[in-house]
């Protein structure tokens, strides 16, 4: 097997050299010393990830570093982040924001994101994010589930908003980020003028560590988009995550190239690394390999973090590397989806350093299982558990299975200290995570005898596509609004370069006839109506689902006709 070993100096000049012996003694207690709590042990992410270093030697250090899609530079430093998120809260709070409300935020990525994130969190309300993709559908579901009170929001993007506000009640105000020709209209705010009026000093909000901080929607099999709840003191793990796996010292420029609709982008474009003190670099624009290739070589990007798609996507490029000066580059990570050992090559044969591949969910709210800087990599292993974090490979009963032996993929509860506090409103979903004193993760896995654990695939019917998570539930649900649509069953199918694209069986009404045009608009109808990444990139008509007997789309069979496997167990299957 291709082993990839780490020589000395990378080892000892690594945050952390030895991870079997911090493995050993790592304890969750003594690494709260990263942490800064208030004098009554209450406690802020936001006064750690901004207002510790505002106040230090660390005041005039940069934070932010952000290029729009146009070229446009802003840097802004830990103490003016200080101040306007002071400025935000302030805001927040003279519009009737209070401790626990909701305050979503659906914007491009542009530096008010960031602003708006961290201001909520001094608030004590809970911050929650959405892609920009999001369409009414999807905006619905998140925002009436969450309650949200108000949405920060801009100009191109308020129209979806203002569609579906008649159906939020609780949605009592709109604040919008442009400087000029705002929408006008009631509750609707100019986030300018009222930072302009806001006070910079905000007194921030003593939280309890457990308390509530930021929530992200997330697909399962079933039903809509669950709300998966984060606490402030989560940000312990994001921190130390971010100084041991992704080894960010205070000498380098961090790019974590996640948006902050997805968890990656909360935890590692702002609360880790801002949590750590670094620098990172936000990127406005989209995807492709020579604004990205540019965007690290501009700022000499050192320590660089992004998903396995955009790593096939630059794999597959005619665009070279070499045409680039990445020489800063000295440490490359991913996560998301499966990084295969062809990708963790590349890494190091064009850029001379390999993609360190990390593992962890929306619901476990940092890195549990993982590759180090100072650790030998088996290409296409996603690595160790992170010190402190107990995983195991058990069986159905909870039994952990030796190694080479495939099961699901479970982590001690007690021992993720990132681990989601809640999922809205949803003790039920939120108690069938924990299964014999495991946590469930949903993936199926196996590890090693040398304790690498190796990914395998989704124990459910979750689709991964580009790295992003899609529920077949809500992609179904969106499918049957159409007026054509009788029924739906949807799946991911593989992808190369996408890991995953959403395929859909559709049944059409009685009469309507089938054509290629009808797909096109099918999908179509999905994408304008859901998100502009969950959409079946390929429809195909059927006369009849698979289904149990009560009535559930079989989306097992589907995937097994599609792949050309055998069906497996039919026993429940209705008539197909
Ligand atoms: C699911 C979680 C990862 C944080 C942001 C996404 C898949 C994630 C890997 C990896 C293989 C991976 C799993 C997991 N996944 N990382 N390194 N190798 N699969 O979190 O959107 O909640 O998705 O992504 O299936 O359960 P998420």
């Amino acid at each position: 097997m291709n082993i990839i070993s780490k020589d000395p100096s990378a080892i000892s000049s690594a945050n952390m050299p030895d991870y079997e012996k911090e493995y050993q003694e790592f304890s969750w207690d003594q690494a709260k010393e990263e942490l800064t709590f208030f004098e009554d042990g209450t406690f802020n992410a936001a006064y750690n990830a901004v207002d510790r270093h505002a106040n230090s030697e660390k005041k005039d250090r940069l934070a932010l570093i952000y290029e729009s899609d146009t070229g446009e530079k802003e840097t802004y430093t830990f103490s003016q982040f200080k101040e306007l998120t002071d400025k935000f809260a302030n805001v927040l709070t003279s519009n009737g924001v209070q401790k626990g409300d909701r305050v979503f935020i659906f914007l491009p990525p542009i530096p008010e994101r960031y602003i708006a994130f961290l201001g909520i969190l001094k608030t004590g309300a809970i911050a929650g994010t959405m892609f920009s993709a999001f369409q009414e559908a999807a905006l619905i579901d998140r925002l009436s589930d969450s309650g949200a009170k108000i949405v920060v929001t801009n100009s191109e993007l308020f129209p979806r908003i203002e569609k579906i506000w008649k159906d939020l009640p609780e949605l009592k105000k709109i604040i919008l980020t442009e400087k000029d020709n705002l929408p006008e209209g009631e509750n609707l705010i100019s986030y300018h003028q009222e930072m302009d009026k806001a006070s910079p000093n905000f007194e921030i909000a003593h939280m309890k560590p457990d308390d509530f901080a930021y929530m992200l929607y997330t697909s399962g099999t079933t039903g809509k988009p669950k709300g998966v709840v984060h606490a402030h003191a989560d940000l312990l793990q994001a921190i130390l995550t971010t100084k041991y796996v992704l080894d960010v010292k205070d000498s380098d420029i961090y790019w974590c190239t996640a948006d902050i609709g997805w968890v990656t982008g909360v935890v590692y474009g702002v609360l880790g690394v801002w949590g750590l003190g670094g620098t990172s670099v936000v990127y406005g624009g989209r995807f492709s390999p020579e604004s990205w290739y540019k965007i690290i070589q501009d700022h000499k990007v050192t320590v660089w973090y992004t998903a396995p798609t955009a790593i096939r996507m630059l794999m597959g490029s005619p665009v070279s590397p070499k045409q680039y000066d990445l020489s800063s580059l000295r440490h490359l990570c991913s996560v998301g989806e499966p990084l295969n050992p062809e990708g963790v090559m590349w890494g190091k044969e064009t850029l001379g350093l390999p993609f360190h591949d990390t593992w962890w969910q929306t619901e476990t709210g940092s890195i549990c299982i993982t590759n180090y800087p100072s650790m030998d990599i088996k290409p296409g292993s996603m690595g160790k558990p992170f010190p402190g974090v107990v995983a195991g490979i058990v069986d159905d009963s909870g039994k952990e299975l030796p190694a080479g032996q495939e099961g699901h993929l479970a982590l001690k509860p007690e021992t993720v200290y990132s681990l989601m506090k809640q999922i809205w409103k949803n003790e039920e979903k939120y108690q069938s995570y924990f299964q014999n004193g495991w946590y469930i993760s949903g993936d199926q896995a196996y590890k090693d005898e040398d304790g690498y654990f190796w990914f395998v695939g989704r124990a459910d019917d979750v689709i991964k596509t580009s790295g992003e998570r899609v529920g077949p539930f809500e992609v179904e649900s969106t499918l049957i609004e159409h007026p054509k649509v009788l029924e739906a069953g949807v799946i991911g199918k593989p992808d190369e370069l996408r890991g995953e694209i959403i395929k859909a069986f559709v049944v059409l009404k009685q009469g309507v006839e089938p054509s290629d045009a009808l797909k096109e608009e099918i999908a179509a109808f999905v994408k304008g109506k859901l998100a502009g990444h969950a959409y079946p990139r390929e429809v195909e008509f059927i006369d009849k689902l698979p289904k149990t007997r009560s009535g559930k789309i079989m989306r097992r069979v589907l995937k097994a006709k599609e792949l050309g496997l055998p069906t497996g167990d039919t026993s429940t299957l209705e008539e197909f």
